[in-house]
């Protein structure tokens, strides 16, 4: 696989780990990580070699304090809907892989981090890590799918809370309120991914992949999840 500038790969055992690689400033998601990620999500649905992927932040801190916020600023608004476009597109296919992706979440998930890991299929956090829709403190709302996929993952009433108070909650709060799958200590995180992974990988690939495209139908406007489910089963 080819060198990226911000994002660390390793192949193991059929596991793709993912880790964003700007630790000085807490994996931010800047321009480059996020073209870097559509090119990494390509290679998981390419990739014969590749079964799934856990996706994590580099350093002790952060999984990714958000998008850059030194690129927002000032940006105009066909910019910032330019942005916007490009992360959705971006974890809309980290969503549809066919593939499990697992977000090993080390740290401050805040923003384009909680949105990113949002985005994953599962999420496992370490007992420091830290979840946040920050933007309505910097005059801006969540641009990468963050209004939706929260209100999918726990409902409206919590999700506007969080979304509009901007609050900043720990993972014990994020497990009771079915953001995260479950909370670990973080010295077992990414072990207990790579558990996860394996046990989903070693079920039969093709029935993983429908049960993933069957499950996202019901958030697709215009399409009838139990149809879904009926045409999959054939
Ligand atoms: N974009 C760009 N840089 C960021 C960043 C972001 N979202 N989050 C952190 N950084 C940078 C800081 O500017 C700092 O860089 P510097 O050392 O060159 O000054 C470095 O990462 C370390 O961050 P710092 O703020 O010093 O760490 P902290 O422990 O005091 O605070 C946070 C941690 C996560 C609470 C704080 O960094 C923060 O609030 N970040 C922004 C979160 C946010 O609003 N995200 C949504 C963006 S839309």
């Amino acid at each position: 696989m080819k060198q990226f500038e911000t994002l660390l790969t390793e192949i193991t055992d059929g596991i793709l780990l993912i880790t964003i690689n700007r630790e000085d400033k807490l994996n931010s998601l800047n321009k480059t990580v996020i073209s870097e990620l559509n090119e990494v999500i390509d290679e998981v649905y390419t990739n014969e070699e590749i079964k799934g992927a856990i996706i994590t932040g580099k350093g002790p801190k952060a999984f990714v304090a958000g998008a850059d916020i030194t690129e927002v600023k000032g940006m105009t608004e066909e910019q910032g809907m330019a942005l916007a476009e490009k992360g959705h597109a971006v974890f809309d296919k980290i969503e549809m892989s066919g593939k499990p992706i697992i977000a090993a979440v080390n740290g401050f998930a805040l923003g384009g981090g909680c949105e990113l890991a949002m985005a994953c299929h599962i999420r496992i956090a370490s007992e420091n890590a830290k979840f946040g829709q920050p933007e309505v403190k910097l005059g801006i709302i969540p641009g990468y799918g963050g209004t939706q996929r929260l209100t999918q993952l726990i409902g409206k009433g919590k999700a506007l809370e969080l979304l509009m108070t901007a609050d900043t909650i720990d993972a014990t709060c994020a497990e009771k309120l079915g953001l995260v799958n479950d909370v670990v200590q973080t010295v077992e995180l990414l072990d207990v991914c790579k558990a996860m992974i394996a046990k989903i990988t070693s079920n039969a690939p093709y029935a993983v992949a429908q049960v993933i495209q069957s499950v996202y139908a019901h958030f697709k406007s215009g399409i009838d999840g139990f149809d879904t489910e009926i045409e999959l089963f054939g």
